[in-house]
């Protein structure tokens, strides 16, 4: 699909001018993450990722619209009830880059109502539900305008905008596996949007755990936009973008045969070096806390010790999310109520759904 389709070119359309869409949209983890993109190039990844949508984590956004009596644009934005102005530019300069494909927009202010069901900025990628969310509800005020807009068109665009907003967003717009980033050996994957994972998963893949624990409530103090831009600089660059890209080759044969121990190590690897990257960029940065190694060396003891499934991954700051087979959940949640809650300030029962 070329990027062009995306535009809404019609300068005249009939839509009532109030309006309230609500939707719901589900925060993601990578598996192979997304780090770094294009200096001279709009949200455009350097690498393909993958991620797993989270149940249970999920932002809720009520969109108001109403029609403009003057020129200038005015979006209010509410975060659990609190107006929350700092996030304003993204926001501002999220509608900016999308009126172009969105040009109805143009004749509407805004209010966003939003909450989220986990700490903002804490490491859980609130950015991705909360820019797909918004996506979802702009598309929606688009159908209203195309009666024949198509499942697929929607889903499609939503993604496409999302990422605009933030990148790892674009993988938010659907349940399940999600692929962004185009990539040689998976059909149909490219920069734009993120697609659904298209090939065969293992059943054991398919229903999983995901224990959420929160080592660092505090907002991170490098976010992953300016984390993103000293990719543009760094002397591994090149080498973790081709690690990447083998990453995806591995993990696509490991999801179709089942193999919980490879993907476990593929995962912890990926999510170490997404880390290493921060840690040896200029200016460099750790986002681990003394907690967060005292929980992945627990981690790997037990693993040992007891032969179960658990692996980790990391998201951008301290915080550590566990993932084991739906079979395992029983006794290894047992486990990490035990052994790890006390590293952690809260922990989110979540599953990838
Ligand atoms: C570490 O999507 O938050 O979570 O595109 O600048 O908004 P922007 O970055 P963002 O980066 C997420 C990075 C990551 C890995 C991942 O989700 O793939």
């Amino acid at each position: 699909m070329k990027k062009n389709c995306f535009f809404y070119r019609k300068k005249k359309y009939s839509i009532e001018p109030n309006g309230v869409i609500t939707k719901k949209s589900h925060s993601n983890i990578a598996l192979i993450k997304y780090w770094g993109k294009h200096k001279n190039k709009i949200q455009i990844p350097l690498n393909s990722s993958i991620s797993y949508s989270l149940g249970r984590v999920y932002t809720v956004t009520r969109l108001i619209y109403q029609e403009k009596k003057k020129r200038n644009l005015s979006i209010k934005i509410f975060l659990s009830g609190k107006e929350k102005t700092s996030f304003l530019p993204k926001i501002l300069e999220f509608f900016h880059r999308i009126s172009f494909y969105c040009s109805y927009l143009r004749d509407f202010n805004f209010i966003i109502e939003t909450y989220n069901t986990f700490p903002h900025s804490s490491g859980i990628a609130s950015s991705a539900s909360s820019m797909s969310a918004l996506a979802l509800c702009i598309m929606e005020i688009e159908k209203k305008l195309v009666f024949s807009l198509k499942k697929d068109f929607f889903l499609k665009k939503a993604s496409f905008l999302a990422r605009l907003g933030s990148g790892s967003a674009c993988r938010s717009i659907y349940p399940g596996l999600v692929v962004w980033g185009s990539h040689k050996s998976i059909k149909g994957s490219n920069d734009l949007y993120a697609i659904p994972y298209p090939y065969k998963v293992h059943p054991i893949f398919k229903k999983m755990v995901n224990t959420i624990l929160i080592i660092d409530e505090k907002p991170k103090k490098i976010l992953s936009s300016k984390g993103h831009l000293l990719m543009n600089k760094h002397p591994y660059a090149r080498v973790r973008f081709q690690c990447a890209n083998q990453n995806m080759d591995r993990l696509i044969s490991i999801l179709k045969i089942g193999d919980f121990q490879e993907f476990g190590e593929l995962i912890e690897h990926e999510a170490l070096t997404l880390h290493a990257m921060i840690m040896t960029s200029r200016p460099y940065f750790l986002w681990m806390k003394p907690n967060t190694l005292n929980v992945l060396h627990t981690v790997w003891d037990f693993r040992i010790q007891s032969k179960k499934n658990i692996y980790f991954t990391l998201d951008a700051g301290a915080n550590v999310h566990l993932l084991y087979p739906i079979q395992e959940k029983k006794s290894i949640l047992k486990w990490i109520y035990s052994d790890l809650f006390f590293y952690c300030k809260k922990i989110i029962e979540s599953f990838c759904y």
